[in-house]
């Protein structure tokens, strides 16, 4: 270093030796030691059955095959991928020493417990629930509660024919509503009222069907408020937000925030909520034209599992093909990475595999066609054939 240099940098002054790396306060973090899962053990429906700390009563009945010997347990808001909410209560079990049924969906099982879950008193329960359900619900779409119907042979007519359908459903106020005998009447029930039909009506959420975008309908005429969707929309899935329960009592609905339609909600248009839909309230548009045109048909119906073209996460996506035109798309609740879950590509991004297809049936056919040996030569005439071609495969 030159003499100039050393006097323009003054040398540094004395570093104390601190140690690189603090030293722990306090013992170090272990691990924590993995200990296996306590066993509980208890009795349903008269067989001994042990299952992991933790498991529902449900778990316990479908895992360890009791369901086989005695009736299934039926669920409506319950489902694998979602938080279980118990809100339908068709789950209901007999617990000895309980003053009430409980629902085993969301019951843990304890030691030492005495289950029935067919007893005459949990078929009554059931029953009622059908009844009073399918009574207030149109539940001719959902298959699911068409059998339950039939099994706990519930009579849902016995509250008396529907009351009309109302157009104001969401602008009814808590603590306003009447079945229509008594002296309030609310928004809910004013045209029945005013029909004249003031007595042996059965209550109803009927109501016109919401067809404000072109993908999904919602037809909550048919909702039985199982939840699933607020769930799936929420902090079971999406994390959305973009509807919730509105109201209270029997006008309890679902909702958007102040009842806009969906193209001024939040809803990203994902669809999870109509993969979780029981009962088809919420339905893809294809699907709710067809079954107006009178042409939906399951028998005819084929399901495919592939892989969602988009992007990389690659879910899974179960197309429902009737007539060599994808009809809607799913996703199995068994996979592991999307729990039935989709986004709006995968869910409703699927025309272009028919126009695609629409395209390229067209161009082999003209291919063909200017193959066709022409003996006039004529063009009129290779047009005809074309359009002939193009009507056979439409
Ligand atoms: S489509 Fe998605 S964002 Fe829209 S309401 Fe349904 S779950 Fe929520
Ligand atoms: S719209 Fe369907 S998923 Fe949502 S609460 Fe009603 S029945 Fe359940
Ligand atoms: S399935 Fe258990 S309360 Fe609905």
């Amino acid at each position: 270093m030159s003499e100039r240099a050393a006097r323009a940098t003054p040398p540094l002054p004395p570093q104390p030796s601190a140690p690189i790396n603090p030293t722990p306060r306090g013992p170090v973090p272990m691990a924590p030691t993995v200990s296996a899962v306590r066993q509980v053990h208890l009795t349903i429906d008269g067989r001994a059955v042990s299952v992991p700390e933790g498991a529902t009563l449900l778990e316990a009945a479908r895992e360890t095959g009791v369901s086989q010997c005695s009736a299934e347990i039926p669920t409506l808001c319950f489902l694998e991928s979602l938080t279980p909410v118990n809100v339908c209560r068709i789950c209901v079990v007999d617990l000895e020493g309980t003053r009430a049924l409980v629902p085993a969906c969301s019951r843990k099982a304890e030691e030492g417990m005495v289950v029935k879950t067919d007893s005459e008193r949990v078929r009554l329960s059931r029953r009622l629930v059908l009844e009073f359900l399918a009574s207030s619900v149109d539940v001719s779409t959902s298959p699911q509660i068409l059998d339950y119907l039939e099994q706990y042979d519930a009579h849902p007519d016995r509250f008396g024919p529907p009351q009309a359908p109302s157009a104001t459903r969401d602008e009814s106020r808590a603590g306003y509503h009447t079945t229509g005998t008594y002296g309030r009447q609310d928004a809910c029930t004013t045209s029945s009222l005013d029909a004249g039909n003031t007595s042996a009506l059965a209550a109803t959420v009927a109501q016109p069907v919401k067809s404000d975008n072109e993908l999904y309908v919602r037809d909550y005429g048919k909702c039985i408020l199982c939840y699933k969707c607020v769930e799936a929309c929420g902090i079971d899935a999406q994390n959305t937000f973009a509807i919730a329960v509105a109201g209270r009592g029997f006008d309890a609905r679902i909702s958007t925030e102040y009842a806009v339609p969906l193209p001024e909600s939040a809803c990203v248009y994902c669809g999870d909520c109509i993969g979780v839909c029981p009962t088809g309230a919420l339905m893809f548009v294809s699907e709710f034209e067809m079954r107006r045109a009178g042409t939906w048909d399951e028998s005819r119906q084929t399901s495919t599992d592939t892989i969602c073209p988009y992007c990389g996460v690659g879910c899974t996506l179960t197309l429902h093909v009737q007539d060599r035109r994808i009809v809607k798309v799913g996703s199995p609740i068994t996979n592991g990475v999307t729990r039935g879950n989709l986004c709006i590509k995968g869910r409703f991004g699927w025309q272009y595999v028919q126009i695609q297809g629409h395209r390229i049936q067209n161009s082999r056919f003209k291919m063909e066609d200017s193959r066709t040996e022409d003996p006039e030569g004529s063009s009129e005439s290779r047009g005809d054939e074309c359009a002939s071609s193009k009507s056979r495969n439409r």
